[in-house]
């Protein structure tokens, strides 16, 4: 295999800068050509009139600047269009094209199910788990993971002290899709005393109980961290009857969120003031932390020499602390366990 090809899919996490610097070091170390793909699959399809706005050449001095800058320096995206194999096939003649041999995606589990297609049209391909989620249940690590919980534990953290300050519960949002990984070490990494994820179904009742426990315990200023997809496993609650009829305007219809969750709290509990805070895109945006980062130097030389020596369908994760590869479809097959351990003794304690 000589040229081979490196695209970043799906959200941008933090250590996709690092592992595109790595790939491209080791490339020129072992004498293969490298070239990047801008916007994920996109940059295959092309949809531009100048290739150039597609692809990139990979300047080693340029990407050796990039390695602890948060984003992807090639531009990440989603690409519906990439899930018809219509467009597949566009994809792998451009690559038949530029004459690339292999292709390395850094994403998530979305962007393996498209390299996976790619190696069926006989692109070899391998992947680096690249996103915030955590949710790949064939690793312990995802590039990202471990910086967005650094992130939310930092803001629970000034959180908790403006609301010790106020005696005030406060409602913490974090990211994660359909996973509670980072609301549930976040949790534990500030000591929270409430936690609320997609994998457990909750109530708002029950929630409200939690709380008024603190608060009869004298703690008046509980956080309460929720990740974005807890809304999915929430029982059945009546909030705009709740609302309205406590004298705060609501929408019939309207979907419950951080903040409406914080209002129905404070009338629950009784307290003048919960207040909520979603932390957001600070999450995706924020330097790798180390661990992070070195994840993403050790990936990114793999992924380069197993398409050297003629290895593909694979993907790199991490276990038992030691980096690895194995097959995609496996990877992909392995059933994620929430550590609900952790979630009750959260709850709990
Ligand atoms: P992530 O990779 O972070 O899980 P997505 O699920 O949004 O993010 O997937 C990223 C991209 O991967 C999609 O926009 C699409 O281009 C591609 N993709 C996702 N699922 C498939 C599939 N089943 N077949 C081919 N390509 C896919
Ligand atoms: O998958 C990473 C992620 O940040 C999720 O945590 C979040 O649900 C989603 O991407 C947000 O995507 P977008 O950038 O399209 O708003």
């Amino acid at each position: 295999m000589r040229k081979i090809g490196v695209l970043t899919s799906g959200g941008d996490s933090p250590g996709m800068n690092a592992a595109i610097m790595s790939i491209a070091r080791s490339a020129s170390l072992y004498g293969m050509p490298l070239v990047g793909i801008k916007r994920g699959y996109n940059g295959l399809l092309r949809k531009s009139t100048n290739l150039r706005d597609d692809v990139m050449e990979m300047v080693l001095d340029t990407v050796l600047d990039i390695a602890d800058q948060p984003g992807t320096y090639l531009r990440t995206a989603r690409c519906r269009e990439f899930l018809d194999p219509v467009w597949q096939a566009v994809a792998v003649k451009t690559l038949h094209d530029l004459e690339i041999d292999g292709l390395v995606v850094i994403g998530g589990d979305g962007s393996f199910q498209g390299a996976m297609r790619l190696c069926e049209l006989g692109i070899p391909c391998i992947g680096i788990p690249g996103t915030i989620d955590n949710d790949l249940a064939y690793t312990e690590m995802t590039l990202g993971f471990e910086t967005a919980v650094q992130v939310c534990t930092e803001a629970v953290r000034s959180i908790r002290a403006t609301s010790r300050s106020h005696d005030r519960p406060a409602v913490i949002e974090v990211m994660g899709r359909h996973c509670g990984d980072i609301a549930l070490k976040t949790a534990c990494a500030t000591g929270a005393e409430i936690v609320v994820v997609p994998e457990v179904p909750w109530s708002v009742e029950e929630v409200a109980a939690r709380l008024n426990k603190q608060i009869a315990k004298g703690n008046t200023r509980a956080s309460i961290v929720v990740a974005e997809g807890c809304w999915e496993s929430m029982a059945p609650f009546d909030m705009y009857t709740f609302l309205t009829s406590r004298g705060k305007q609501c929408f019939e219809g309207e979907p419950i969120s951080a903040p409406r969750f914080a209002s129905i709290l404070k009338r629950m509990c009784g307290m003048a003031e919960v207040r909520a805070t979603v932390i957001g895109y600070t999450q995706r945006g924020a330097e790798p932390v180390a661990k992070d980062s070195a994840f993403a130097f050790e990936a990114g030389n793999l992924a380069v020499r197993l398409l050297r020596d003629g290895i593909s369908n694979q993907v790199i994760g991490v276990h038992q602390g030691k980096v690895f590869y194995m097959p995609i479809e496996k990877a992909l097959q392995a059933k994620r366990e929430f550590r609900r351990d952790l979630y009750d003794l959260v709850n709990t304690l």
